[in-house]
């Protein structure tokens, strides 16, 4: 009798605790899913990380009302706006590449339509409308109206580079940091050899976060587009 008293108390006991230790796990796996598709829910719902913005689609409609975008200052005081994860990884990445000794600096990053028209048109009168319509995307086709996109420039020996085709010529340093991009959720948006794909010529700077380093390095890896992962290429 005692010990079937013992052996009752000691099963209720252990039920008790299995059922807290479940009723303690359900509502903490609960409270994380739930906080997971509430974060998840709300990213999809507001932008598209893998968002395609060229020459044939331009920013769906809404973006800049969901976007969200931080502020940062590069070594020369100039101020950016950039979407803000991908600012976050940017400046991960911007750190691998100082501590080997490699400078790269925000040079130009969000771009309001405005802007962007601003610049088709200096550029035209500077380079021609030839060379523009390489390297510069018309007002409303641009990726830098999203946020993701990221200009970098180079400071070497203590002076800024960021000519086009100066940063071309720097062939090694952007070798040693494009090997970096894709562990940050970033792709070289315009590879060489790329422009019927791109629609753009061989930009070694324009670096664009997509929010997911295995598809990253899965573009990086087999050196494709975004146009060539998303299945777009007409
Ligand atoms: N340089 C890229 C193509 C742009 O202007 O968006
Ligand atoms: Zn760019």
């Amino acid at each position: 009798m005692k010990n079937g008293f013992r052996k009752r108390l000691l099963a209720g006991v252990l039920a008790a605790t299995v059922c807290r230790m479940l009723f303690g796990c359900m509502v903490i796996g609960n409270g994380t899913m739930a906080a997971a598709e509430t974060v998840s829910a709300r990213e999809k719902a507001a932008y598209d990380y893998m968002v395609l913005v060229n020459k044939a689609h331009k920013l769906p409609d809404n973006w800049e009302n969901n976007v969200v975008l931080k502020e940062a200052v590069n070594k020369w005081g100039e101020t950016h706006l950039v979407e803000e994860k991908a600012l976050e990884q940017f400046l991960k990445l911007q750190k691998e590449c100082a501590d080997e000794g490699i400078i790269i600096e925000l040079d130009s990053t969000t771009r309001s339509v405005a802007r962007q028209q601003e610049l088709w048109d200096e550029w035209t009168i500077e380079k021609g409308e030839d060379y523009v319509k390489k390297y510069v995307a018309v007002p409303g086709y641009s990726e830098h109206h999203t946020g993701l996109a990221i200009d970098v420039c180079l400071e070497k020996d203590g002076r800024r580079i960021d000519d086009n085709d100066e940063m071309i010529a720097e062939k090694e340093i952007f070798a040693k940091v494009h090997e970096k991009l894709a562990k940050y959720g970033f792709i070289l948006r315009y590879p060489e050899g790329k422009d019927a794909e791109t629609g753009y010529s061989y930009e070694p700077w324009h670096f664009r976060y997509i929010d997911n380093p295995e598809i990253a390095k899965e573009i990086m890896d087999k050196g494709i587009t975004l146009e060539e992962y998303l299945g777009e290429t007409d």
